[in-house]
């Protein structure tokens, strides 16, 4: 049987529902995939830490967190040394998210690939800021840097066209890439005011914590650029989209799809133009026959462009604990299968 140990960075949201998942699925790992995965080490700049070389009490650790709102009174002292030297195999990346500067999670993820370990992550800075560059530094090292999650969380995606579309050439890419957005625009049809649909999503858990990121088109930007370096061999910056957001509009400017024959969304594109890939955040009106008019809530979805198979969307979630943790899930199984097939 394969064994693979775990280090979590970060415990948040994503991490607590990845420590989850790993519990409720472990007969599934060993019966099915013949894998045993031990977390020796989570560290949460907020939360605590804990190191166990034998093996963290998952439930215990989750329940301590539920009760006191911390893993433990001890704090990191120096995270990066403590990813080089520590005992695992793989990193679980769900620290903070910063897109502007991707820090402190760029340097997390160097030291594990430097140091020999393999990382997951939903962590959406570091591919659009430096994708290449991690990319590179896993193949340099012989590991494996996989960050599925980072669009449409746990809905395959970027997987799906690298991987089981492998071939493919990919022409453009329309999407619905921000559910905090696509929620506040279907409760603005339904005659919601924007303050009051905005409170909402972040009630919901929905938005980022500072939600500019999302109501401003940042968050959909960051989303298209991944997609677009990934899957269009592009080597683009969330500078270079041209991004307008939600803010500012009114529930009159969207009218009821019923009335006007129309749905309003926020749609993330990547279009190839003479060897140019052009990328765009902005408010669309979309007729009733395009398959992302009908993606509703806090939905998400993806239209992939292709010269073999035409047009393929996918739809699904796009956010929440578990479904961001599901990628992980995906990511980590996608890497044992490679560590273990000959
Ligand atoms: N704030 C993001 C959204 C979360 O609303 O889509 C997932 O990246």
């Amino acid at each position: 049987m394969q064994e693979l140990k775990l280090a979590f960075i970060g415990f948040g949201t994503v991490g607590q529902g990845f420590a989850r998942l790993l519990q409720s699925k472990e007969s599934i790992l060993i019966e099915e995939h013949d894998l045993k995965i031990e977390v020796t080490t989570i560290i949460d700049k907020v939360m605590g830490m804990v190191v166990d070389p034998g093996g963290v009490d998952l439930a215990n650790v989750l329940a301590r967190v539920e009760r006191d709102g911390k893993i433990s009174n001890e704090m990191e002292v120096d995270s990066r040394q403590m990813i080089k030297d520590g005992n695992f195999d793989v990193l679980v990346e769900v620290s903070f998210t910063d897109i502007e500067t991707a820090e402190p999670a760029i340097s997390f993820i160097k030291a594990a690939l430097q140091s020999g370990k393999h990382v997951i992550s939903t962590n959406k800075g570091p591919p659009a800021l430096a994708m290449k560059e991690l990319e590179g530094l896993a193949k340099e090292n012989g590991v494996y840097y996989r960050y599925e999650g980072t669009v449409l969380s746990g809905t395959p995606c970027l997987n799906l066209s690298s991987e089981a579309m492998r071939g493919v050439s990919i022409h453009s890419i329309r999407g619905i890439l921000n559910g905090t957005c696509n929620y506040i625009l279907e409760e603005m049809e339904q005659g919601t005011g924007y303050e009051q649909a905005l409170n909402t999503a972040q009630e919901l858990g929905y938005a980022e914590a500072d939600p500019t990121a999302d109501v401003e088109g940042f968050d959909a930007a960051t989303k298209i650029v991944i997609l677009a370096n990934k899957l269009m061999n592009a080597n683009l910056r969330v500078s270079d989209v041209d991004r307008s957001g939600i803010v500012g509009l009114t529930t009159d400017e969207i009218k009821k799809p019923d009335e006007s024959g129309f749905k309003t969304k926020l749609i993330a594109s990547a279009h190839r133009k003479n060897e140019k890939v052009n990328l765009q955040v902005g408010v669309n009106k979309l007729t009733l026959a395009d398959p992302l008019a009908n993606v509703n809530g806090v939905l998400n979805a993806a239209t992939f462009s292709t010269d073999t198979l035409g047009d393929v969307t996918v739809i699904g979630p796009g956010a929440g604990s578990k479904a961001t943790a599901q990628s992980l899930f995906s990511d980590l199984l996608a890497i044992n299968d490679k560590l273990t097939t000959y």
